[in-house]
């Protein structure tokens, strides 16, 4: 640990007296949550897998969320997860409600494609009216774009594009916005979530009194999410010192390099080993969690921080890229301790509101004035929610939920407009 990070840790010992409420919050916003509008298991005639689709808020006919593949994934992760999605809509005040899909099979075997096409397949009245999906871990957009196109369905905003009086018009203006690069050539929706992670990241560093250049980040995952958010943190001039991916955790004190890194990664977000570079120390994997950073932010799987590791995790401010990266349990622990933990809903909703935004007209092709928009909503929300946690200690989850549940209750009724 650097001299800085040191006393970092000691003026972090607060003496504002924590809310007595605040380890019981993530356990009581669990327990009363409510039942989802719809859920449905599908189960794959060919492969025997199951699928999932959690429907839990429709806020004028229409819900988004993305489509994840793990082996092993559950419905009670995608009902968690369409929960989440819908608490997202609603922070940044989207007229649409959450969902989330999920299939149990390893993106990996090559049956992948197949298994995803039934599963849409067999979703289809809910993608032509009511689900707005995209892509999620172990589904890439490109794979989602070529199951679409082979179910005849022209992309996955199909439920609110023909809602447009011109449909037609209103798809090539979403596609151009799709299409549209950021300078490094990648596409702008690839990279955006992680953009808004970062500058999550960057507005609670500015809120905790911590300049960029004195500031370190451990990345666990460097996929879509994890990858744009390090990369945006390193051009911010941040120091990132760990990233991880499912071989391990790459660390390095004075911070890695981090755009030579990305450029080693295969198309599941995996580095090839055999090109880092010697001064790259290589730990095991799960050791990014106790990296002695400022900041973690675990951007690859659900529940990373859990009763049992979230005794590992040594960084003063946890900023939640995955959803439902940390358990309520594990929350709790992290309250009473002093880290605050900038909820997923708010840090990772970076795509989800860029993605509404084109399609309501608020964004086009432009990628600075989807940056511009994304980074004034988001370092709003989150120095709010860091200001509160400063004054009060009140969990910036709580205090995000506050502000979703008020957007909710404006929006209700609201006419959902796509032109
Ligand atoms: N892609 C998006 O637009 C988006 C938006 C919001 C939230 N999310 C959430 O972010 C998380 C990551 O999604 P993604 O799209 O970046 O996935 P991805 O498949 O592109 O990348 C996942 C990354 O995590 C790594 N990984 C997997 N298991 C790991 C482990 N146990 N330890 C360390 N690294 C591990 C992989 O090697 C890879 O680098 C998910 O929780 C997803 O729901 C994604």
């Amino acid at each position: 640990m650097t001299a800085m990070s040191s006393s970092r840790r000691d003026e972090h010992a607060s003496p504002v007296r924590p809310d007595p409420t605040a380890a019981a919050t993530a356990h009581e916003m669990a327990a009363t949550a409510s039942e989802p509008e719809h859920q449905l298991v599908w189960t794959d005639p060919v492969t025997g897998a199951r699928g999932f689709l959690v429907i839990d808020t429709l806020v004028g006919g229409l819900a988004t969320g993305g489509t994840r593949m793990r082996a092993g994934c559950t419905l009670s992760e995608v009902a968690d997860l369409a929960r989440g999605m819908a608490t997202k809509t609603a922070a940044f005040g989207l007229p649409v409600g959450g969902a989330k899909g999920g299939v149990d099979f390893d993106p990996r075997d090559p049956r992948a494609t197949e298994v995803l096409e039934r599963f849409f397949g067999a979703m289809r009245p809910w993608l032509d009216h009511h689900w707005v999906t995209a892509e999620d871990l172990g589904v890439s957009q490109s794979a989602l774009d070529e199951v679409f196109a082979r179910l005849g369905l022209e992309q996955s905003f199909h439920a609110a594009i023909r809602r447009s009086p011109n449909p037609t018009a209103t798809l090539r203006r979403v596609h151009a916005g799709l299409a549209t690069r950021v300078p490094g050539g990648q596409l702008l929706g690839d990279v955006i979530g992680g953009y808004g992670v970062a500058r999550a990241c960057l507005a609670a560093a500015h809120a905790l009194g911590w300049e960029p250049a004195a500031t370190s980040v451990a990345v666990q995952g460097v996929g879509t999410m994890g990858g744009a958010t390090a990369w945006y943190l390193h051009e911010a001039g941040v120091r990132v010192v760990a990233l991880a991916d499912v071989a391990g955790t790459l660390y390095r004190s004075g911070g890695l390099d981090v755009p030579a890194l990305l450029a080693l990664r295969d198309r599941y977000g995996e580095i090839d080993r055999t090109r880092v570079p010697d001064d790259v120390e290589r730990r095991p994997r799960e050791a990014v969690l106790s990296t002695e950073a400022d900041i973690l932010v675990p951007a690859a799987v659900s529940y990373a921080v859990d009763a049992d590791t979230v005794g590992d995790v040594t960084a003063l401010v946890v900023v939640e890229a995955a959803n439902s990266a940390t358990t309520p349990e594990a929350e709790a622990v992290l309250t009473a301790r002093g880290v605050p933990v900038v909820p997923d809903f708010v840090a990772n909703a970076g795509a989800a509101a860029w993605a509404w935004w084109l399609l309501q007209g608020h964004v086009g092709t432009e990628p600075e004035d989807s940056f511009r928009r994304l980074r004034t909503e988001m370092e709003t929300k989150v120095a709010a929610l860091l200001v509160e946690w400063r004054t009060t200690r009140v969990p910036p989850r709580r205090t995000a939920r506050l502000l979703a549940e008020r957007n909710l209750r404006a929006l209700a009724g609201a006419e959902i407009v796509i032109p």
